[in-house]
């Protein structure tokens, strides 16, 4: 009798803070008060009128307690808070310290007279970041400054961004460049920004139709084509490749959402072509930063979605199996190469660069899809 009538409890406590939850309004996680160190307020009327989406236990259970930080909406929108809460209270601590004041400071009444811009260049030309700018980050911080300079205390946001996340910020960069391989940014509105949905991890596709997990191939080495070549000034490199990461809308457009991590190549305008080509390495995914920043294109991007999404020895926590696993046998008959050439984007062989490769692998997957 007293455990039915503790389940019983448990279950209405539960009921209740379900319902509390579900109608918080999205303004309870802005944390409005810690600006001008938040992320801006342009945004913050749309986020208003978003409404949190409950769609399956998962995804309640995350908007209710929010583990990862990421806000689900009815609207096709995602809030991301851009980090953990412990990278949060950390990033808090060093703004109190950075001003004389104790940990847990009041952020908002903070009147700073820090020299952002020149913090930036610090915390840039030290690797401090997340990113890696390489190999001189004036022309990157030229364009940040550009793109967000309309901003109110924009040189203190770009710093934060760089400090927690500078994904909002390569998002913005990249807005535009060949056909988007990343989310679209909409805005910020405290300390949380406003993306683009870009649908579900590309896990739950491990197991679609084989021609559909071939298009969601084509779209990986196409992303990583277009994060090498597209943009005018730069090239990017992910350096965190993985499922998760990576996303797909109800029509299979595949979008790589998680950009905390890369490293940023200024174009050589030399014209010289210096190519920088990932070795192949048995223990795991090993790769160097310095030679990809020294050189003036790097096939990283291509080794990166070949060897932990693409390949079928890719591992768990990667593409366990690979995307393309289980090849029909009328397409493994028409087009013997096909496994052959997607272990060669992995690891090249003499006569072959894997820039090579990766182009045949895209001509081969989209005649098998336009068959
Ligand atoms: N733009 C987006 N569209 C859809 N889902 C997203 C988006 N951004 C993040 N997510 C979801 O939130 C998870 C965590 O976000 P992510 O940016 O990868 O942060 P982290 O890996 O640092 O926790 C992702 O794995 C994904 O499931
Ligand atoms: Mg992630």
């Amino acid at each position: 009798m007293i455990k039915v009538s503790f389940s019983l409890v448990v279950v209405i406590v539960a009921i209740l803070i379900w319902f509390i939850r579900v109608d918080e309004p999205i303004s309870k996680h802005t944390d409005l008060e810690k600006c001008p160190f938040c992320y801006g307020r342009g945004y913050c009327k749309t986020m208003d009128s978003l409404r949190l989406r409950f769609e399956s236990f998962g995804e309640s259970v995350n908007n209710m307690f929010g583990v990862k930080n990421v806000l689900f909406t009815k609207d096709g929108v995602v809030l991301k808070k851009l980090g953990h809460d412990k990278e949060i209270d950390e990033l808090d601590a060093v703004i109190c310290t950075n001003h004389g004041l104790l940990r847990g400071c009041d952020l908002g009444s903070i009147q700073s007279t820090i020299d952002y811009r020149k913090a930036i260049r610090q915390l840039l030309k030290e690797f401090v970041a997340n990113i890696k700018v390489c190999p001189n980050p004036d022309l990157f911080l030229e364009h940040v400054e550009y793109l967000m300079d309309d901003d109110a205390d924009f040189y203190q946001k770009i710093w934060m961004f760089l400090m927690i996340n500078p994904e909002p910020i390569i998002l913005q960069l990249l807005d535009g460049t060949g056909k988007s391989a990343v989310p679209k940014y909409f805005g910020a509105c405290g300390r949380l920004v406003a993306v683009e949905d870009a649908g579900k991890p590309l896990n739950d596709f491990k197991d679609s139709r084989w021609l559909d997990r071939l298009n969601l191939a084509l779209q990986l080495l196409l992303a990583a084509k277009s994060l090498t070549e597209d943009h005018p000034y730069f090239r990017f490199y992910l350096t965190d490749v993985s499922p998760d990461n990576v996303a797909v809308d109800d029509n299979l457009n595949l979008k790589i959402i998680d950009l905390e991590n890369l490293i940023i190549v200024n174009k050589d305008e030399s014209g010289l072509k210096h190519h920088h080509s990932e070795v192949f390495n048995f223990d795991g995914f090993a790769y160097s930063e310095e030679e990809v920043c020294s050189s003036s294109i790097s096939d990283h991007n291509y080794y990166a979605i070949c060897k932990l999404l693409i390949s079928k020895k890719a591992e768990w926590p990667m593409m366990n199996g690979g995307l393309l696993h289980s090849i029909p046998q009328e397409i493994a008959t028409a087009h013997p190469e096909l496994e052959t050439m997607i272990q060669l984007c992995v690891e090249p062989v003499q006569n072959f660069t894997r820039f090579e490769v990766a182009d045949d692998l895209i001509d081969l997957f989209q005649d098998i899809l336009n068959q």
